[in-house]
């Protein structure tokens, strides 16, 4: 009898693996075949949740068989298949979001960079008040001014009108901001805004990947774009691409609740400025100069003939460290996850876009109670589509979650309508942080450090968010069965109120 070789033997493992995870998570897979019943009341109905089948699980097995374990070969596949996906020129594994955005803000402080454009502590960066508040922390962590901006309630997005009135000549270097809940914010404005005044603009993407803006061609030839994102057919009128591919730099979570899981996890995606790439590595990567990846030696072919800093010449690029960097890889299995998320993620974008309508139009006749969101450029929800404003851009949302806000005048409150939800088993959100001046972290900073941001106009939006905003999930993952239990529970909820 031939004896086991490895290779038999991880067939086996990964046969059984295959067959283990279908039997054990079958269910999880909105397409599955055997799924657990939907029992109202009984059935949790998660705001959002990982959405994977047996490939997730035999790609995680397999990588870790091979315990390559650091970010190695399924790493550097994922970012050139998230790149391709996006049409950036390179993506970065990062272990979060959070990480995503500060390698993203840090890789603007670089002294590489051109003097006038280098981000420097005291200088100002134009964000909005109410949102995730990793989204703001780099900027403070970097040494460098958040300046606040308010949101528009309705959008959940940046009031663009309030960009001129933050600006200050000489301070202003940045717009960061992010794409609330799948809802891109208006690109074309900010653009113009950072254009005219030679600004970087960080996209955090985490909540949006897949959504798309769409521009009219002049308008958008004029800002420096003539190309479509990959696989977005050609269109005589616009020039169509994803978030996350329209600003200097772009951030990704990856955490469960998101577009597309690696557990934890999240990318940098450096659109267009290839040196950026180079900085960016280097702050993920404990700030060294050398860009080897894992496990190679002298990719620049000198690695004994540099001489930078005060070193001796000859000093090993291996160790030599140009920024104040961190350590924030992700691990290679987890990349592997990621890789064939990825195959799935049109998949998703089309359920989570599909989920927002249903919950939409079953709930349409609330507005008695309340205020449904909007795309950005959108004037009017109407079955099936959207009104556009005069501005001829446009937003197809990649929903990360279906947010309304309570009215003030309504019978109840967002937090009441949260807790009979919760009681329920309906999962749901407030947005994030609400007013992230309102939180004990920036109460306290007001306190310490006063001079450490800066709010730049009153924040109504923002408040308003805080006081009646209340988010469903639009996950793939959710049923037509758990749609219909959450409208029909929060029509009952309503009903309730009126006797
Ligand atoms: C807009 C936004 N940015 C950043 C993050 C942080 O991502 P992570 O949880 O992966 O650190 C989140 C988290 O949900 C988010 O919503």
């Amino acid at each position: 009898m031939p004896s086991t070789t490895s290779e038999q033997l991880k067939a086996e493992i990964l046969r059984l693996t295959r067959e283990y995870s279908e039997l054990m998570h079958g269910a999880n897979h909105p397409g599955a075949q055997r799924r657990d019943p939907f029992v109202p009341k009984a059935t949790s109905v998660p705001y959002a949740g990982r959405v994977f089948d047996a490939d997730e699980v035999t790609a995680a097995v397999a990588t870790t068989l091979d315990f390559w374990l650091t970010l190695g070969p399924q790493g550097a596949a994922m970012e050139k298949e998230l790149a391709g996906f996006l049409g950036v020129k390179h993506s970065l594994l990062v272990n979060s979001g959070s990480s995503a955005n500060l390698v993203a803000f840090a890789t603007l402080t670089s002294h590489k960079l051109p003097a006038k454009r280098r981000v420097m502590p005291g200088d100002e960066v134009i964000t909005v008040a109410a949102g995730f508040p990793t989204t703001v922390a780099p900027i403070l962590q970097c040494g460098a001014v958040p300046v606040f901006i308010d949101n528009d309630p309705v959008t959940g997005n940046a009031c663009v009108d309030q960009l001129e009135g933050a600006f200050v000549e000489g301070k202003t270097k940045a717009v960061m901001m992010a794409h609330t809940l799948g809802n891109p914010f208006d690109l074309g404005a900010v653009l113009e805004f950072c254009r005219k005044h030679d600004l970087w603009l960080i996209e955090d993407n985490c909540d949006a990947l897949g959504c798309t803006y769409s521009m009219p061609v002049e308008r958008a030839k004029q800002l420096g774009f003539t190309e479509n994102s990959p696989g977005i057919p050609p269109s005589d009128t616009h020039i169509i691409r994803y978030t996350g591919t329209w600003g200097d730099i772009s951030t990704q979570s990856f955490y469960p609740p998101h577009h597309l899981t690696m557990g934890e996890g999240g990318a940098v995606n450096i659109v267009h400025r290839p040196p950026l790439k180079s900085y960016a590595e280097s702050f993920r990567d404990w700030g060294r100069d050398c860009w080897c990846a894992s496990g190679v030696d002298n990719t620049c072919g000198k690695r004994f003939q540099w001489q930078l800093g005060e070193l001796p010449e000859g000093y090993d690029h291996k160790y030599i460290y140009s920024h104040l960097g961190y350590n924030l890889k992700p691990l290679d299995p987890q990349a592997a996850i990621g890789r064939e998320q990825l195959k799935k993620l049109p998949a998703f974008i089309t359920a989570r876009k599909t989920n927002w309508e249903y919950l939409r139009a079953g709930l349409a006749d609330l507005q008695e109670f309340f205020e449904f969101s909007l795309p950005t450029h959108a004037t009017r929800w109407h079955h099936g589509g959207f009104n556009w404003d005069e501005t001829g851009c446009q937003t197809d949302c990649s929903w990360f979650g279906f947010m309304l806000r309570v009215r003030p005048e309504a019978p109840f409150t967002h937090t009441s309508l949260g807790r009979h939800l919760d009681d329920k088993k309906i999962g749901n959100r407030m947005l994030f942080g609400g007013n992230l001046l309102r939180q004990p972290v920036f109460v306290q900073l007001r306190k310490d450090r006063p001079e450490s941001f800066r709010v730049a106009a009153p924040l109504p939006g923002a408040d308003s968010l805080m006081k009646s905003a209340i988010f469903l999930g639009t996950y793939p993952g959710l049923t037509v069965e758990m749609l219909d239990y959450e409208i029909e529970t929060i029509r009952a909820f309503t009903r309730s109120h009126c006797a």
